[in-house]
């Protein structure tokens, strides 16, 4: 039975939806909800750059990207055997140890489609450590962002 124009219309992903080779960058990757974020969106077809401090976090994390099935990946990447990479850096470090470390995150696959810029502390953390001049901070920032 033939398809219609239409049903191909309605089965057809949003752009949106298709996440496939996406470059996404995932800031505080080491752990809780940026860890959980990298999982999915490999899982989607993203590649990941996992940034954080600790850096052997970091790597478990894109080692069980890595091992994740390749297949659906493969043709659309530069490298289709890397999947996730990872980027050490403190999110409060000067400018130019962050532009350092993002030069080397965009060389990691050529360019980068999107941010999640996740790195934080957890809330009672947070409301311990503020006082006025971390208020301001990148990682106060990120957070409220
Ligand atoms: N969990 C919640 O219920 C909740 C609710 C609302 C908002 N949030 C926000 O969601 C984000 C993640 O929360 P989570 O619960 O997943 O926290 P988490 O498990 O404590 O993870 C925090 C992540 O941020 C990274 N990080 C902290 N300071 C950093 C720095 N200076 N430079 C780079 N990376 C840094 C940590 O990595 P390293 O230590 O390895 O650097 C870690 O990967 C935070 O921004 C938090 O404020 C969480």
């Amino acid at each position: 039975m033939a398809v219609s124009s239409e049903q191909l219309a309605i089965n057809k992903p949003d752009p949106w939806q298709d996440l496939r080779g996406k470059i996404v960058m995932v800031t505080g990757a080491s752990s809780g909800i940026g860890w959980e974020f990298c999982i999915a969106l490999a899982k989607s077809g993203c590649r990941i750059i996992a940034i954080a401090r600790r850096m052997n976090r970091l790597k478990s994390l894109c080692d069980e990207i890595n091992n994740l099935d390749r297949q659906e990946n493969e043709g659309e990447a530069r490298n289709p055997r890397v999947l996730a990479v990872a980027v050490e850096l403190d999110v409060n470090a000067d400018g130019s140890t962050i532009k350092a470390s993002v030069r080397k995150a965009w060389e990691a696959f050529g360019h980068i489609d999107v941010l999640i810029n996740n790195a934080g502390i957890r809330g009672i953390q947070l409301m311990m450590s503020l006082n006025s001049c971390f208020c301001f901070s990148p990682i106060v920032l990120g957070v409220i962002v």
